[in-house]
């Protein structure tokens, strides 16, 4: 198998699906046939995405479930909707995430001045590390855990999990979900290992650094719309010298979601522009 042909006709469902690497995720799934399921709080802006799909008679179709991927209940309620309008799933996408502000400490670095702990790490919330990691961790392994059953029972399906090139090393300021990230690798790894007798595979894709509606006032300057120092810092990290375009990331989604990998499993696949791979000299 050299192409993605086995994936036309086959049932995704993709948490987070409303947000912007999740819709361009679910453009490339039906763009190969396949049908999907938005998972979402906010399902009204997948079915923007839903009816884009619908308009284009090549493509298999999407639809949005709001669901919210920390709390059991709304979990099971949307996999009783999708049981009962497509039957069993054959790929799950855990692509819900992101970072708080109360996890995110205001300064890089402290020099032990007693006057420089504020907006340091002391300064954190914890609370702000519990919501950070329920999004991030809790909301790939309770999604997991509920939807991925139908594959096990059935003895194939795959799993992709959206990581970060935090889970490598972390990024200053953001402690929680760098943490959270890392689980998320040793998760894919962990979890590839339980279920490989059963014909599921679960493996990451670990994006690099994309131009977002969250990060961009962090990355460009608002006004000016120049790059802030810490953009500055992430393109001369990132050896391609630019960001990433989340239409990058579907090549390698769907190369990993596909019979075309039928024996990689528990790997993590880093779209990084050779961030990863650089030291900086
Ligand atoms: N943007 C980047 O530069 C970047 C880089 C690496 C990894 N990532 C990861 O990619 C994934 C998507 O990021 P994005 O930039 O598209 O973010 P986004 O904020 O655009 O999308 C996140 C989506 O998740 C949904 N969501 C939030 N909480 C939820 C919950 N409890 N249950 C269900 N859905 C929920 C939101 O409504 C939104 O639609 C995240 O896991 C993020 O950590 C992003």
């Amino acid at each position: 198998m050299n192409d993605f042909s086995d994936l036309k006709g086959k049932v995704a469902a993709i948490t987070g699906g409303s947000g912007i690497i999740g819709m361009t995720l679910v453009r490339g799934l039906c763009a190969a046939g396949v049908n999907v399921i938005i998972l979402d709080v906010k399902p009204e802006r997948g079915e923007v995405t839903a009816a884009e799909m619908a308009a284009r008679p090549d493509c298999g179709m999407a639809t949005g479930i709001g669901a919210d991927v920390t709390d059991r209940e709304s979990l099971l309620k949307a996999r009783d909707q999708i049981r009962e309008k497509f039957g069993s799933l054959d790929i799950l996408v855990n692509c819900a995430g992101g970072n708080k502000s109360t996890a995110t400490t205001a300064k890089e670095f402290i020099s032990g001045n007693e006057k420089d702990l504020k907006g340091s790490f002391f300064d954190l919330d914890i609370e702000g590390f519990d919501g950070v990691f329920d999004l991030n961790f809790k909301g790939t392994v309770l999604p997991t855990m509920i939807l991925a059953e139908d594959m096990v029972k059935k003895g194939s399906g795959s799993v992709l999990n959206i990581s970060s090139m935090n889970a490598y090393r972390p990024l200053t300021k953001i402690p929680a979900y760098s943490a959270a990230k890392a689980a998320i690798n040793n998760f894919t790894q962990w979890l590839a290992v339980h279920f490989a007798p059963a014909g599921v595979r679960v493996n990451a894709i670990a994006p690099g650094f994309l131009l977002t509606n969250q990060n961009r006032f962090l990355l460009t300057d608002e006004q000016t719309g120049e790059m802030t120092p810490r953009g500055k810092k992430i393109i001369a990290a990132t050896p391609m010298g630019r960001y990433a375009e989340p239409e990058e990331l579907v090549g390698t989604m769907l190369y990993l979601l596909s019979d075309t990998s039928s024996f990689v499993t528990g790997v993590v696949i880093p779209v990084d522009g050779g961030f990863s791979a650089y030291s900086g000299v």
